[in-house]
């Protein structure tokens, strides 16, 4: 898989890459990630790539030319998935959306700034803009590197273990049941008996009931869906 990020801040991504599973992934060439400097396709002997709305307001609009230049450049050379703009009036990002992202070739996602991109470019060039939720972040990059994570750990092998992703909250939409791990007795806190019988299919029995229990109880949305 192969994502290209165009942002105008790209250190943002270094922290979030550069450990455990993400670091895994990208080492081994199992999702390859570059990034292009939205600056470096300005036309402006200033390099500006902002400018101000039309009809008045407050904030700067992110301006047309750059980031066009920069995607026809990209869909030149190769066919994308999609092309997705992070911007909070997007549609929700959630498991499902991270599964059917995990499945794509290659996907651009543009870092939106400012009081936002003209909208011209959302007409003509995003097959897809994504929120990570109803606040708002200074810029996308964020918002990026958050969908990154939830969707490059779903390509098959960046987890060692196949089942682990196959079994996290949200994946059947309900939420995880409790774990436990040594010691079974911590200070008078019991581990539920179950868990110790060694009875495989009343284990199983148990979480599902536990899962469901606590998705009722924290998320009962996630029910009606
Ligand atoms: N940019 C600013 N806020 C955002 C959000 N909540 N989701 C995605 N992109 C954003």
């Amino acid at each position: 898989m192969r994502i290209d990020i165009l942002t105008l801040f790209h250190e943002i991504f270094d922290g979030p890459l550069s450990e455990s599973i993400m670091k895994r992934a990208i080492d081994k060439s199992m999702v390859e990630i570059f990034f292009h400097n939205i600056r470096d396709y300005s036309e402006d002997k200033h390099n500006r790539v902002d400018d101000y709305t039309f009809g008045g307001g407050a904030g700067m609009v992110m301006r047309i030319e750059p980031v066009a230049k920069l995607i026809e450049h990209l869909k030149k050379q190769r066919e994308y998935d999609e092309i997705i703009y992070t911007t909070p009036d997007g549609e929700l990002f959630n498991q499902r959306t991270a599964n059917t992202l995990s499945l794509s070739k290659n996907i651009i996602i543009l870092c939106g700034h400012y009081k936002g991109i003209d909208q011209r470019i959302r007409d003509i060039y995003i097959t897809k803009e994504i929120s990570i939720g109803d606040f708002v972040l200074t810029g996308g990059e964020l918002a990026a590197a958050v969908m990154i994570d939830a969707i490059v750990r779903l390509v098959p092998g960046v987890i060692s273990d196949e089942t682990s992703a196959l079994t996290d909250s949200f994946q059947d939409n309900l939420l995880s049941p409790p774990v436990y791990t040594r010691p079974a007795d911590y200070k008078g806190h019991k581990v539920p008996e179950i868990l110790l019988s060694g009875h495989e299919k009343k284990i199983e029995e148990w979480r599902e009931k536990e899962a469901y229990r606590r998705t009722k109880k924290l998320r009962p949305d996630l029910l009606d869906e």
